[in-house]
């Protein structure tokens, strides 16, 4: 069942208006920012180069071709502290921009011929990453179509089309539920057998979608090859997970067994979904839309970029390593722009994003070598966070930690609330505890928020029986207010 070729990649449809303006589609640096705005407190001048890094990526896609080589892709560092936001700016960056992401640890890479993962792993990655994207997207729009196969083929097992050999599938017989079943037997007219069939399909159709028949068993047959993940080759290198991609496709190419199962109807409605989406869905053209999306679209986000800078004071450093520098350099090609080859073939890395982050400590950006530092032109500080950041970070982001409290505890009937007084005290607290013991940022609000609620999570619903539970300032103070003032025990604790 190939279909749905005609999927053709959209991009004639205004990704490459060439000379025209870029769409009303693509959000603005004033719009980026402000849906940034909806989940990060702060950090004003951060958002706002990734808002123009980004627009300016479309833009330079936009330029004609002679110039547009000229134009140094927008990629940034962002310099900051533990905990202030730089993951959470980009991985929502990403998520706006319905962009493949991923999320790389610098420190992760070795040189080429070291053991370790090799830089352009990264690309490969982000590749199967935007497939893993557009499928699921993809089987979100044929889902209606699979579950309607799927009923024709529960049909066809709980009663099989006439002409079919075998009668019914079902553990009883299906008379005992109050319906006709013809097929075998009589010997009438195979027309007038054909609209009994097709009656009772029908109520069984019914029956079927009443859900009452939900634990019933029956027997299927299912593609063998359980979740495919079986062939995974393990390597250090690039060409070795290469090799595991080639020795997947040619297992994917022979011929599956089969393999007969007694589920339940309900069990088997889901497997059978599974692989009805997969018939659906051409993967063909899944691979086409998440290669464009990643050569389009893609942003990787480095962390910890700063370990490997070598600093050069010495200082603080653990003595030479050369292969930080030779990660360095084999980063330079990917950034610039160079071909990638992965498993679902050749991918340009030219206009993929990079957002390379670290702390910063010890070395500086000026330590990393001078063509790396021309590709990362844009930089960007970080600020630490203070006591009114995380008052606004507790209670004002749509994913805001209080928030997230209430709503689990939603879930069990109970109501939760925090008096404005208890809010201001664990944001004082967070940031006192950040001042003595280490600043970890909006972290600390995670640690507190646990200890500070620990007894109330466990003794929901037993223990703890009302329907509403309220939380103000005197408690905050009471459960914390000492292990918060004694630098030893929050150590530990908080
Ligand atoms: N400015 C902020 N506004 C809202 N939430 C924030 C902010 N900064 C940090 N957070 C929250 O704190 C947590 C840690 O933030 P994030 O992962 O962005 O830290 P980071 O700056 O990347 O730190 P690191 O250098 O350790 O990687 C996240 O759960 C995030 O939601
Ligand atoms: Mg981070």
């Amino acid at each position: 069942m190939e279909q749905s070729k005609s999927e053709a990649p959209i991009a004639a449809a205004g990704q490459q208006p060439r000379g025209n303006f870029i769409d009303r589609e693509h959000l603005t640096p004033g719009q980026i920012v402000e849906e940034l705005d909806k989940y990060i407190i702060g950090q004003k001048d951060a958002k706002k180069s990734v808002a123009i890094a980004l627009r300016n990526r479309l833009r330079r896609q936009n330029v004609s071709d002679d110039l547009r080589d000229e134009i140094m892709p927008n990629n940034i560092i962002m310099i900051g502290p533990t905990g202030v936001g730089k993951t959470e700016i980009a991985r929502r960056l990403a998520k706006l921009a319905k962009a493949p992401f991923i999320k790389v640890e610098a420190s992760k890479f070795t040189e080429v011929g070291y053991v370790g993962r090799d830089v352009e792993s990264m690309i490969r990655d982000l590749a199967e990453q935007a497939v893993a994207m557009v499928r699921s997207e993809k089987s979100e729009e044929v889902r209606e179509r699979a579950a309607q196969h799927v009923e024709e083929r529960l049909l066809d097992i709980l009663l099989p089309p006439v002409g079919a050999a075998g009668l019914s599938d079902l553990d009883e017989p299906v008379e005992e539920e109050g319906l006709q079943v013809s097929s075998s037997g009589s010997g009438d007219e195979s027309g007038t057998e054909r609209e009994l069939n097709r009656k009772s399909r029908e109520k069984m159709l019914e029956r079927l979608r009443s859900g009452r028949m939900e634990d019933r068993q029956i027997e299927i047959e299912t593609s063998g090859d359980g979740q495919g993940g079986m062939m995974q080759i393990f390597g250090p290198l690039g060409q070795m997970e290469e090799l595991g991609g080639i020795m997947q496709d040619l297992m994917s190419g022979m011929p599956k067994k089969r393999k007969k199962r007694r589920l339940t109807i309900a069990e088997a409605r889901k497997l059978l979904e599974q692989e009805e989406v997969q018939k659906l869905i051409d993967m063909d053209a899944v691979v086409k839309e998440a290669v464009r999306k990643v050569e389009e679209s893609g942003i990787v986000f480095i962390d910890e970029i700063d370990k490997i800078a070598a600093p050069t004071t010495g200082a603080g450093g653990k003595g030479p390593d050369v292969s930080r520098e030779g990660v360095q350099r084999d980063l330079l090609p990917i950034v610039e722009g160079s071909n990638v080859s992965t498993k679902y073939g050749v991918v340009k890395t030219d206009h993929v994003l990079f957002i390379a982050s670290g702390a910063f400590h010890v070395a500086r950006p000026s330590d990393l070598i001078p063509e790396l530092q021309g590709r990362f032109p844009i930089r960007v500080e970080l600020k630490s966070l203070t006591e009114d950041d995380f008052y606004k970070i507790l209670t004002q982001p749509r994913n805001a930690l209080i928030k997230q409290y209430q709503a689990l505890l939603m879930t069990e009937g109970v109501e939760l609330e925090f008096t404005d007084d208890s809010i201001r005290e664990i944001a004082l607290m967070a940031a006192r505890v950040n001042e003595s013991v280490e600043n970890i940022g909006a972290r600390r609000l995670h640690t507190i928020l646990t200890n500070l609620l620990e007894e109330l999570m466990f003794g929901i619903p037993e223990q703890i029986t009302d329907r509403k539970v309220v939380i103000d300032a005197a408690q905050v103070r009471a459960k914390l207010g000492q292990v918060a003032a004694d630098r030893d025990l929050s150590q530990y604790i908080l």
